[in-house]
């Protein structure tokens, strides 16, 4: 098991999985009682199809979030047979499946126990062993550049279910993967920068080991990167590591991390990408920090010149990012450091927002756009209220 080929499944576990998967749907065509069997071997499998699942990437952008919580591993179980058919060989898949669709009920519930004991025989690797092999090979320094990065793509897939990236923990994963940021190819260095972000995701325990093993202020200096992909995923996994995080936040700002959201903010001819990942962490940001009721207001919030770079997006022809912009200045707008006077003499707040309501007016007209843009105009009046709120009230913050 130690080397996979590569012109077959890369992992045995999916294999079984897509031809299990061929065999229940053929089986429910038949008795849909008899195709239960399967999954209760396969339940590992199943859950990491459950937890793999995409969070909906309905293409209207309606609701704020991360679009790297979307990429990457299989956004679905199609995605996933997809990716197995790619990896086996057609001729034989073809020719099982057909097999599989000819059983009669009886044969069926036959073959289900063949492969029931075929499985306990071949002893399936579990994902633990799965990530203990990756990590052993990326180790290795002798391992070529196209083993190593098989070796990423199956962690970037294995890390996904939680469980498996407290395991990963375990087994030193991190330490290796963190090792990687130093490797000369890009490729390389990027997807080690999303597994890390993948994993840290929504998970104070790995957030903690990434932490302690100083990973964020390499990533830091990946999000400048002047190759736009290691850059975007540098900066995913900078976000995964901070959200929610009060120790990795206050490494944040420490690091100046303030100054390189605005440095992303305020420069135009930067991929609209991070652009769009910088602002939808400012708005994280403000919002964590109300909601952890820090007795410090982080100074940054009442620097003029960041403020200005976050009104100025909603003048941006990128609806994401607009979208985006107005949520972080509904959130910056509960600070009591933040003063609306500032967003309106020095960042033209009134302006940008009576733009924006133009514009909006203007794209309800299309049909296309019509349901977005009303979505927009409902969040740009709640800011707009929110503000002439606060400016009313003088410094004071809204109760
Ligand atoms: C479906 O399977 C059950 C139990 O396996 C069996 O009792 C039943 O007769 C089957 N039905 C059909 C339509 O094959
Ligand atoms: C490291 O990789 C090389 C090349 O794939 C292999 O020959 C060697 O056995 C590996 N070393 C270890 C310790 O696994
Ligand atoms: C990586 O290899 C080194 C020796 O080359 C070893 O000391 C270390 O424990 C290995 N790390 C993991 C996570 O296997
Ligand atoms: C803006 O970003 C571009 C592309 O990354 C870079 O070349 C340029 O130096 C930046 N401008 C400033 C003022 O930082």
């Amino acid at each position: 098991m130690r080397r996979r080929s590569g012109a077959t499944c890369h992992s045995l576990t999916l294999c079984l999985l897509f031809l299990l998967t061929a065999a229940v749907t053929a089986g429910r065509e038949k008795n849909s009682s008899s195709a239960s069997l399967f999954w209760s071997t396969a339940k590992e499998e199943e859950d990491l199809l459950r937890k793999t699942e995409p969070n909906d990437d309905s293409s209207a952008p309606s609701v704020v979030s991360d679009p790297d919580q979307l990429d990457g591993g299989f956004s679905s179980l199609d995605g996933m047979l997809q990716w197995a058919i790619g990896h086996s060989d057609p001729a034989k898949l073809k020719e099982s499946a057909q097999d599989v669709q000819r059983l009669s009920p009886s044969e069926l519930k036959k073959r289900q126990m063949e492969i029931k004991e075929l499985m306990e025989k071949l002893k399936m690797p579990s994902d633990a062993q799965l990530m203990q092999i990756a990590i052993d090979d990326l180790n290795n320094s002798s391992l070529s550049l196209e083993d190593r990065h098989r070796a990423l793509q199956e962690l970037l897939i294995l890390v996904e279910p939680i469980d498996n990236a407290n395991d990963l923990s375990k087994l030193g994963g991190f330490a290796v993967l963190v090792q990687e940021f130093n490797h000369p190819d890009t490729d390389i260095r990027k997807v080690s920068a999303w597994i890390l972000g993948k994993a840290s995701q929504n998970n104070p325990f790995v957030q903690k080991q990434v932490l302690d093993l100083g990973a964020l202020s390499k990533l830091m200096k990946m999000v400048k990167s002047s190759f736009v992909e290691e850059a975007v995923k540098a900066l995913y996994a900078v976000s995964a590591l901070i959200r929610n995080n009060v120790a990795g936040q206050e490494l944040f700002y420490a690091e100046a991390g303030d100054l390189m959201l605005q440095d992303i903010l305020s420069n135009s001819s930067i991929d609209i990408r991070l652009r769009r990942k910088a602002v939808f962490l400012v708005a994280d940001l403000a919002e964590c920090q109300l909601e952890n009721m820090h007795k410090v207001e982080l100074p940054f919030f009442s620097n003029r010149l960041f403020l200005k770079s976050v009104v100025d997006l909603t003048a941006s022809t990128d609806l994401d990012l607009q979208e985006k912009a107005l949520v972080a200045i509904k959130n910056l707008l509960q600070h009591r450091t933040v003063e609306a006077l500032v967003l309106k003499d020095f960042c033209g707040l009134d302006t940008a927002l009576e733009r924006l309501r133009q514009q909006l007016r203007d794209l309800m007209l299309e049909e296309y756009q019509r349901d977005y843009a009303m979505d927009l105009e409902a969040l740009r009046k709640e800011v707009e209220l929110v503000f002439h709120t606060r400016l009313g009230m003088g410094t004071k913050v809204p109760t």
